[in-house]
């Protein structure tokens, strides 16, 4: 804490609790807090300053935009299911022209960093997209949706290492703009994946995408989704996305967003100290719209309670008592 020279002293400095750092970086993109919410789970609208502080999130990432409109998948496109939702959208969007237009003014003025998130079906249509968007103003950063299990061959450069480097590596090249790379947790191996992201120069990578799942309706033999499939997000997701923090922390040296079923302060701080520097809430908004701006609310008290005075202390201070045990000297 610094003390204003007009300060009058030992009272102020035993009254006034110590400043907290909610500041993070990831790689060359500086967020005012972690605090992010995540594509496609968040509206970009009036609507959304009466739940929360939208101008004091760390980031908003809306709906991924394509090259040209797209109307989605076949009704139904959401169910719930246990511990989560099943969603096929199908990235239903207006295209890039539409949300340069329409959605865009809002979002640069909302007061948060927009990271903007974009997805084509080629390498050549994400370097494409990152063209378009060079040099426009109120664009903080770009998350590449390599992830999106819900269109045909949505998650073909997120699954397969030299493809993910190369169309992290194109856009790298077409844009000034830091550069997320999504990743989905439906592969073998995330590691491998984030590791040729890294080596592509993403800056980060957002770990993780929905997880494929089906939910059916046995009565009338069909599936509850129009398409059959879908993501699976929400509380059901978070160990699977603990997970893919987890061994990408270990093995890859990018900075993290984690994101995958976080709903409360515990949530954030577990994705934290497991080694995400930044995390993004998506389907908890869709049951509580305020939560974005509580969990915020909140989050000093927590670094508090874990002894930290800044964010950054925080991250990847993990332990795994297992692996201490094995690396202490055998008992005599
Ligand atoms: C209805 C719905 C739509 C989504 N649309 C997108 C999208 O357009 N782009 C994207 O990258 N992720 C999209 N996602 C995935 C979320 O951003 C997030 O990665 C995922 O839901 C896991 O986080 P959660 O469990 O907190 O929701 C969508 C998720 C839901 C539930």
């Amino acid at each position: 804490m610094s003390l204003s020279p007009t300060s009058s002293g030992a009272a102020d400095r035993t009254e006034a609790p110590p400043a907290r750092s909610l500041a993070v970086t990831l790689g060359r993109l500086s967020l005012p807090n972690p605090l992010m919410v995540a594509s496609g789970t968040f509206g970009y609208g009036k609507e959304m300053t009466d739940f929360v502080p939208v101008g004091q999130l760390g980031a908003v990432v809306p709906k991924t935009i394509t090259p040209l409109p797209r109307r989605g998948n076949h009704p139904w496109r959401t169910v719930e299911t246990s511990g989560g939702l099943l969603n096929s959208i199908g990235l239903d969007n207006d295209g890039v022209e539409a949300f340069l237009d329409k959605q865009l003014p809002w979002l640069a003025a909302c007061g948060a960093p927009v990271v903007v998130s974009i997805a084509g079906g080629t390498v050549e249509e994400f370097v494409g997209l990152a063209a378009r968007l060079e040099g426009v103003p109120g664009i903080a950063a770009l998350e590449l949706n390599i992830s999106c299990p819900n269109v045909s061959h949505g998650v073909d450069l997120a699954s397969d290492p030299e493809m993910c480097r190369r169309v992290v590596a194109g856009v790298r090249e077409a844009t000034n703009l830091p550069v997320l790379a999504k990743l989905s947790p439906n592969v073998t191996s995330i590691v491998a994946i984030a590791r040729a992201a890294a080596d592509g120069g993403a800056d980060a990578v957002t770990l993780v995408n929905t997880c494929l799942g089906v939910v059916v309706d046995w009565r009338r033999r069909r599936t509850m989704l129009g398409n059959g499939m879908g993501g699976l997000s929400g509380p059901a997701i978070k160990p699977i996305a603990l997970r893919c923090v987890y061994q990408v922390r270990q093995a890859v040296d990018v900075p993290i967003v984690g994101v995958g079923g976080i709903a409360s302060l515990d949530d954030v701080m577990e994705f934290l100290v497991t080694g995400a520097s930044a995390v993004q809430i998506g389907t908890a908004s869709f049951t509580d719209p305020t939560v974005a701006g509580r969990l915020l609310e909140q989050l000093p008290s927590a670094l508090a309670e874990a002894g930290v005075s800044a964010v950054r202390d925080l991250v990847g201070t993990l332990k795994v008592p297992g692996a201490a045990a094995a690396a202490a000297p055998p008992p005599r």
